[in-house]
């Protein structure tokens, strides 16, 4: 995700903008990203310098062309979206007049409408990016107030954005603004700094300001000023930030893996976002594979290693219901040494977070070699699954630090929903009203999973006393099952505890056995509301366990009360359709896994042994 700093400070012009920026971005570098960029105000205008890659790109091409003394500063990281990750789509964006550089954080989801009305008017854009347009259509609406220019623009923008501009006539302001993405401020003595996150400022101020909601804030050496979008006066909120520099980078949170399960509501929403049109269909223009072939698919494979294969084995259920057509997923690395049966009618889906795993590079390219269609689901822009496929469907999850993958799982089980149900839209295996609603309830998802957020002190707790049980086995049904074993991989990678989940209903074959007195066991139970008597027979699977002495830990949807006679602990998770149950009933496991291995005192974002993208087969 985009790492954003604004500065502005003495009116005598030196280097301090600049070296406050870049040091804002080097502590931003955490965040992830592909390209990097700053903009200064000086008494000649403005001037910019940006680079594809890393920071280091940015640092040289500044020691080649230094940039003169400056009185404020705009600089980013941009992890890319729109656009490929190059020079010419990096921030900042200046405007066609040279007089406004802009950076930006989100998606402008309505930026095609907006490019076309700006060439209509004989603008010539000059990158592919959502964010450029902002930059003319600020330099169209300034009238000698910044502020107000942003206020304007803002309202027409569709999305998610944090904005911050910088204009040649006014030396002495940085103006930002805020919808559904965050911007902080920083309050220093005679001058003062913006962020994404406090990290951009924290080794100069510790005194903050939140923004809210739709506010556009105007920074002096000597002012701070917030207004609504309609121009009334905001009170600010200021606090003192009480982190270290160091937990900074990871928002607050012990752990980037904490702090990546605290994204999931923005990762789900994000990857829903752009993707309907206005009379709400789903428009998926990144996969450019032609109608008439996706069609004639028969068969689906997913491929996929770890965490990606579980997300896979979710959406299995989902689009095979909803588009009836049949699908594997297979372990990338077993797919192509069993002769798999793949031709020009099979749809392959990759599916990766970092888009690097060779395992499924290579599933990928034998895939290809067979005639099918490859369709990658990917979170990391510009990385070589995506670039050796046919089409990718991004996942919006922004990077993932932590080895052990959260928000990114999330994020891949909503792509490849949206796959499914734009298959089904294509095949007419569901009418439109139907595929409506499945997307209504989709959409809800990000708020529910903010309430199991809100409610996890139970889990917390439960993770604690139990950081030195041995085992603990994990049990689902249907879609729970993957969620059974995405649980137990959590505990494994890195709490080091052995677990195992398993389909609830193969207890009696075998793992029952395994039960003995205070064995810890989770259990997912579907919604009591879904088809076919799956809750009952969870609910028995549950009393067969614990009257063997299991200590049972289960995850039921709210306001299910057949569980609590046979429940050590209940986790509740808000009521949704059964086959989006897995985006909520997953959360509790990663927290207490999360947790756990907290407790015990282990590295939980860098786990023994693991890397975060497995490279080599
Ligand atoms: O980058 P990818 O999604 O392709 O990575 C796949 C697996 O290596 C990954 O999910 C791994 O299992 C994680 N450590 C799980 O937390």
């Amino acid at each position: 995700m985009c790492g954003i700093v604004g500065y502005v400070g003495p009116q005598t012009p030196g280097s301090r903008p600049l070296e406050v920026v870049m040091g804002g971005l080097a502590r931003l570098e955490y965040r992830g990203y592909d390209s990097a960029g700053v903009a200064l105000v000086t008494p000649h205008g403005l001037v910019s310098a940006k680079k594809a890659g890393k920071l280091a790109n940015l640092v040289a091409e500044l020691d080649r062309e230094p940039l003169p003394a400056a009185t404020a500063a705009i600089g980013h990281t941009r992890w890319a979206t729109h656009g490929a990750p190059t020079d010419r789509n990096a921030h900042p964006h200046l405007s066609a007049d040279q007089r406004v550089a802009v950076i930006h954080n989100g998606i402008i989801e309505n930026f095609v409408q907006l490019r076309a009305e700006l060439t209509e008017s004989g603008v010539q854009l000059l990158s592919d990016t959502d964010t450029e347009v902002v930059a003319h259509l600020l330099a169209r609406a300034y009238d000698g107030d910044l502020t107000t220019a942003m206020r304007t623009v803002a309202r027409r923008l569709h999305g998610t954005f944090t904005l911050l501009a910088v204009h040649a006539d006014a030396p002495d302001t940085v103006v930002g603004t805020r919808h559904d993405s965050p911007l902080v401020v920083g309050l220093g003595e005679g001058e003062n700094f913006l962020g994404s996150d406090v990290a951009a400022f924290i080794a100069h101020t510790r005194e903050a300001m939140e923004l809210g909601q739709d506010q556009v804030v105007t920074l002096t050496p000597s002012s701070v000023e917030i207004v609504d979008f309609d121009g009334n006066p905001i009170a600010p909120k200021r606090y003192t930030v009480d982190w270290d520099a160091s937990a900074a980078e990871k928002g607050g949170f012990r752990s980037f893996m904490d702090k990546e399960i605290h994204d999931q509501p923005h990762a789900v929403a994000d990857t829903l976002l752009g993707r309907l049109d206005p009379a709400g269909r789903l428009v998926l223009d990144e996969i450019r594979v032609d109608e008439a072939v996706l069609r004639q698919i028969d068969k689906i494979i997913v491929v996929a290693c770890g965490t990606a294969a579980y997300a896979g084995q979710v959406a299995k259920y989902a689009i095979e219901h909803w588009c009836r057509i049949p699908v594997e997923v297979e372990l990338a690395h077993e797919f192509r040494y069993r002769d798999p049966i793949v031709n020009g009618k099979t749809l392959v889906v990759a599916v990766s977070q970092s888009g690097e795993t060779m395992d499924t590079l290579m599933a990928v390219r034998h895939a290809r070699e067979q005639g099918a269609t490859v369709l990658a689901i990917v979170n990391t822009h510009g990385s070589t699954i995506p670039r050796e496929s046919d089409a990718v469907l991004y996942t919006h999850a922004g990077p993932e630090v932590a080895v052990a993958s959260t928000k990114a799982f999330l994020a891949q089980i909503t792509a490849a929903y949206l796959l499914g149900l734009y298959l089904a839209q294509l095949r007419g295996t569901k009418f439109p009203d139907e595929i409506a609603e499945i997307l209504d309830d989709l959409r809800e998802i990000p708020d529910k999973i903010q309430e199991v957020l809100d409610a996890a002190g139970p889990v917390r707790h439960a993770a604690v006393e139990m950081k030195d049980v041995p085992s603990v086995l994990f049990l689902g049904r249907h879609v729970g099952f993957p969620v059974a074993m995405e649980g137990a991989l959590k505990l494994k990678e890195i709490a080091y505890i052995h677990a195992e989940g398993f389909a609830a209903g193969e207890l009696k074959h075998g793992p029952i056995a395994l039960i003995e007195e205070g064995q810890p066991v989770f259990i997912i139970v579907p919604s009591p509301h879904g088809r076919d008597s799956l809750h009952s027979k969870v609910v028995s699977n549950i009393q067969e366990i614990r009257a063997r002495g299991a200590r049972t830990l289960v995850v039921a949807e709210e306001g299910d009360l057949d569980v609590l006679p046979f429940a050590d602990r209940v986790f509740f998770v808000p009521r949704t359709a059964s086959l989006l149950a897995p985006l909520l009933a997953v959360v509790p496991l990663q927290i207490f896994a999360c947790e756990l291995a907290a407790a015990k005192g282990l590295d939980v974002d860098q786990p023994r042994n693991l890397a975060k993208s497995v490279t080599v087969e």
